[in-house]
């Protein structure tokens, strides 16, 4: 039976990231558990910046944004040798297990260190919407709407003066935040790694529009496909637009989590605590149809990304 708990956070930071950190701890101290927590992710873990924790220290941060646990990225965590100074400083406060809060990359560090006799618990905190085990990752729902709320304000002056603004959405590879985005603010055309569109038809698509009239278009463009500002003065030279780019960059990472993100995390906090009283490590949250559901690290870095038939469907009825 575990007896101390640690968490952190690693990898780009979500908003709703704080609200589980907030539900980790308040769960594991109901169970009479220790807590702790781990600064700056695995390089704090490998460094030994730890801390031992109580209800106080996660008091308000329901509502902020980023992580007061900060974050970072390690890739030398995948050497063995890095991972062995972590498990040692780990030992020293006599900590058995871990609840860690990231990406896929975050996933694969704490699958290691199960397999190193660590107690380990993954939840889903990235922007990206990425994991294919989940329906939803902590933040997907915040950076959404921060996006949403960008474009309507590029549509007032995109309209205002008859342009194109094209905006580049992070996700990393995943398109879900140009896919739901763009969904979401009606935007002419979207690109993403599940909605490659031709260049030939972004222009043509384009032309067409201004020959029926209309003054502007949103184009939103997942990031990593191709350089936005090449694409708007492309859009210029062959469609007569008046285009901009903007790329939205990491405000889309800022914020105080939406309802939905900070109910996530807590619903997901309570439940990784669930997980290691059962005895479970090497394990990932997931939510899917509303029901929370846990799965092996590696069997859910294999897993299918869901491919979106219907909101595709979506946005070809509606273009
Ligand atoms: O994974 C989250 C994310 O925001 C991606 O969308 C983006 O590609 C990446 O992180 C940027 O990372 P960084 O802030 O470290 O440059």
């Amino acid at each position: 039976m575990v007896t101390r708990i640690g968490v952190l956070t690693s990898g780009g930071d979500s908003p709703g990231m704080n609200a589980a950190i907030r539900a980790i701890v308040r769960a594991g101290l109901k169970a009479g558990k220790e807590m702790y927590v781990i600064y700056d992710g695995y390089k704090g873990l490998v460094e030994g910046s730890i801390e031992k924790v109580d209800r106080t220290f996660v008091a308000n941060i329901i509502a902020w944004g980023g992580t007061v646990i900060r974050s970072a990225r390690l890739p030398e965590f995948a050497d063995i040798e890095v991972r062995k100074k972590g498990v040692e400083q780990l030992k020293k406060y006599g900590i058995d297990a871990l609840v860690v809060i990231g990406g896929d990359g975050t996933y694969l560090g704490a699958k290691k260190l199960t397999e190193m006799g660590i107690n380990c618990i993954g939840l889903p905190g990235t922007i990206d919407n990425d994991l294919a085990c989940t329906d939803y990752t902590i933040g997907f729902d915040t950076a959404l709407n921060t996006i949403v709320q960008c474009v309507d304000k590029l549509r007032d002056t995109s309209s205002s003066h008859q342009r194109c603004s094209v905006i580049e959405v992070m996700g990393n590879h995943c398109g879900d935040l140009a896919l739901y985005s763009g969904v979401a603010c009606g935007a002419e055309l979207i690109i993403s790694p599940d909605h490659q569109l031709p260049k030939e038809e972004v222009m043509a698509t384009l032309r067409d529009l201004k020959m029926h009239s209309k003054r502007h278009a949103l184009v939103i463009v997942s990031e990593k496909l191709f350089d936005v500002k090449d694409l708007a003065r492309e859009i210029e030279i062959e469609t007569g637009f008046e285009s901009r780019a903007e790329v939205l960059g990491r405000i889309q990472r800022g914020g105080s989590p939406t309802a939905f993100d900070r109910i996530l995390a807590a619903r997901m906090g309570v439940f990784a605590i669930e997980l290691l009283l059962q005895g479970k490590s090497g394990r990932c949250v997931g939510i899917v149809q509303n029901h929370l559901i846990d799965y092996d690290i590696y069997e859910a870095l294999k897993m299918e990304r869901d491919k979106h038939v219907q909101l595709l469907n979506v946005i070809a009825t509606l273009k």
